[in-house]
């Protein structure tokens, strides 16, 4: 190619160039949506770009191994690879820094130790409580029937019995599975207000009385709101709410195959 026609070359490629930029210009200064691009034209775009690429900038050069929530990139590290089969373990010592304040962690003992007879126990109730309970620091966490079985909730009831400590309903409602074991109960009632609501979806206070004074029921529990969770916690996709689940909770009848209900 000779250098005239490389010259003729460039010559279009900047003309076309600067004419695209125009047009672009052109455009930021006659919209009205966003106010950035009006003022600074062309350069403005560098700031939606950016934004863009912000996670990755964040996760890539910014985040430390610890940071990030739910999980910091320590755990995820792990987690991708046990999930290829490769190391997943990792040796003694820890990168946190566990003496700071408000740190904590659990030391393992260098001798068996004896189970203490009885389990921890911390009182619940206060002053005015006419039956205060003194429940186990390590109980049976919120797992509602309905995302556990009937055979599940009352293994676990079971148990709570033989190791005398509490279980807790979860907010799917209180079902005889829960009772079956005889072991201490939680009764945890969440925004759903299940088995404890009227017709209309509002608080029962009459039901909650009458179930609230079974023997069996050591706490009530109230769950204002949960996070990691659809809506606001306790709700089941609709095809998994069989007839027995809806019965208990007290929510009308089958949904739509392809609706939610909760
Ligand atoms: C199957 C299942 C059902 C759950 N249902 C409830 C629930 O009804 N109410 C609630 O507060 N938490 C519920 N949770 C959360 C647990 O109570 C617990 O807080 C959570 O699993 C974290 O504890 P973990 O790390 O020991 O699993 C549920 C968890 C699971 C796995």
């Amino acid at each position: 190619m000779t250098s005239k026609k490389r010259i003729a070359r460039g010559s279009i490629g900047t003309a076309v160039g600067v004419v695209a930029l125009g047009a672009v210009a052109t455009y930021d200064l006659v919209q009205k949506k966003k106010a950035v691009l009006r003022n600074y034209p062309v350069i403005g775009h560098a700031r939606y770009l950016l934004n863009k690429i912000r996670p990755q900038i964040q996760q890539y050069f910014i985040e430390r191994d610890w940071d990030g929530r739910p999980f910091s990139r320590t755990t995820r590290d792990v987690i991708y690879a046990r999930s290829k089969g490769e190391k997943g373990e990792e040796a003694f010592g820890t990168l946190t820094n566990v003496s700071r304040e408000g740190g904590e962690w659990l030391m393992h003992s260098m001798v068996p130790l004896e189970p203490p007879v009885e389990p921890p126990r911390v009182t619940v109730g206060g002053p005015d409580c006419t039956q205060p309970y003194d429940m186990a620091m390590l109980s049976v966490s919120a797992m509602s029937f309905g995302s556990l079985s009937g055979s599940a909730i009352r293994a676990l009831n079971s148990g709570a019995a033989k190791g005398g400590f509490a279980h807790d309903t979860g907010e799917g409602g209180l079902t005889d599975y829960h009772r079956g074991g005889g072991g201490d109960l939680i009764w945890e009632i969440g925004t759903g207000y299940f088995g404890t609501r009227t017709a209309y979806g509002d608080f029962d206070p009459d039901q909650f009385a009458g179930k609230a004074s079974d023997p069996q029921i050591k706490c009530v529990s109230l769950k204002l709101s949960q996070g990691a969770k659809p809506g606001l916690g306790g709700v089941l996709p609709g095809p998994k709410v069989t007839e027995e689940i809806a019965q208990i909770r007290g929510v009308p009848d089958a949904p739509s195959k392809s609706g939610r209900r909760s």
